[in-house]
């Protein structure tokens, strides 16, 4: 502990170097590796990959920014505010200083360019483009991460149909996905009984990608096996085989824009027909005091068609909100109501709800 007060009041007075006096944030001609060789370079290692536990005398295990791996999927605005704020800003350790006083705007923005140039394989798509997820629209930007949805009617009778989701990146643009679905309902005898449904496989890869105009376009295949029991209403009774595309978009403003659609085409099995869906998510990201917990409702628009059998497609609006429950932001809730346009009949309101764990930032419980 000693050491490393004793080290912070070295980096201290060495940040006070390129600071005026008064702490107060002027921005200098210096470019983004100048700044990171004189404000970061002493713990963070000249080539970005954390200097020797000597030399910065504490034990904290330090990034390695060149390992693309870590680095692509963080977006700049987390990198910027734990630079700005200091690691409590994301919930790391204090040990990483906050900046905000020494550096500028623009000084943060060129240090974290540089920090970008660090990874110098191409191919990874950038964590800016991993936008908020919608309850029903799948979005572009590979994940690491686990997703648990519930659905249930407004007035929380009958059944609770939930879905646990567990998606891995592979390589730089693929992702596979493994969805359980379960079912929680009431039985005749008053008790709540409870059925596996069709347990899903899906395989994701990034086909285009581009952080200049802030789009990213991924096509995959998802299988549903017939795993739950078609009897008791827990399953379709057939493989089905979903070909799929989706695109997200940035917009103006923290806006942004989700397409996805495809095909569910049922296999081996007579009277199954195929259905198209097509699913658009439009929100917009709203952040607490600039650097804190993030705010971000959305719209959904969705809708599906049984083909050849003639009927009219089936219309869906979904408003929602979603909020970073953690300092880490890795851990997410939304809630939403699904409500039918047409067909209302024989399809009342739904709730939705989603709790979202991107293990890949740190564990369920820490990060808070
Ligand atoms: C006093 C040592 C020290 C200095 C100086 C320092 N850092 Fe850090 N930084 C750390 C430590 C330690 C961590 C890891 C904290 C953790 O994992 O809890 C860290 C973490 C980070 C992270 C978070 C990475 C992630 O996991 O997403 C970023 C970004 C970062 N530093 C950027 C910088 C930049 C840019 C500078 C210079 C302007 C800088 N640091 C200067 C010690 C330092």
């Amino acid at each position: 502990m000693r050491t490393a007060l004793a080290f912070c009041l070295i980096c201290t007075l060495g940040i006070a170097k390129t600071a005026p006096a008064q702490q107060t944030a002027t921005d200098s001609q210096k470019n983004g590796a100048e700044l990171y060789g004189s404000a970061c370079a002493a713990c963070h290692g000249p080539d970005g990959t954390g200097a020797p536990r000597a030399t910065v005398g504490f034990d904290l295990p330090l990034p390695d920014f060149t390992d693309c791996s870590f680095g692509s999927p963080e977006a700049d605005a987390d990198w910027i505010a734990v630079v700005h704020e200091g690691g409590r800003a994301r919930a790391f350790d204090p040990m990483m200083p906050a900046f905000g006083d020494a550096l500028s705007g623009s000084e943060i923005a060129r240090v974290v360019d540089h920090l970008r140039t660090l990874c110098t394989e191409d191919g990874w798509p950038r964590g800016d483009l991993n936008l908020p997820r919608p309850l029903a629209t799948e979005k572009a930007f590979p994940e690491n991460e686990a997703v648990l949805t519930s659905t249930f009617s407004p007035s929380g009778s009958d059944a609770v149909a939930s879905e646990l989701l567990y998606e891995r990146r592979v390589g730089r643009r693929g992702q596979y996905e493994i969805a359980v679905p379960f079912e929680l309902r009431e039985t005749e005898a008053g008790n709540w009984g409870r059925g596996l449904g069709d347990i899903a496989l899906a395989y994701k890869h990034v086909l285009f990608d581009s952080l200049p105009s802030g789009s990213i376009l991924s096509g995959g295949t998802e299988i549903i096996f017939p795993t739950g029991k078609e009897a008791e209403g827990l399953g379709s009774g057939a493989t089905v085989f979903e070909p799929f595309g989706t695109f997200s978009q940035m917009l103006p403003r923290d806006g942004f824009l989700h397409l996805h659609a495809g095909f569910e085409i049922p296999a081996g099995r007579e009277g199954a027909h195929t259905e198209s869906f097509w699913r658009a998510a439009v929100g917009r990201t709203f952040v607490e005091q600039q650097w804190y917990r993030a705010w971000s409702p959305m719209l959904e628009l969705l809708g599906a068609r049984t083909l050849a059998n003639g009927e009219p497609a089936m219309w869906d609006v979904l408003p929602q909100i979603q909020v970073s429950l953690s300092t880490r932001q890795h851990v997410l809730l939304n809630a939403g109501l699904r409500v039918p346009i047409n067909q209302r009949q024989n399809r009342g309101n739904r709730v939705m709800v989603y709790l979202l764990w991107d293990w890949f930032d740190g564990g369920l419980f820490t990060g808070w």
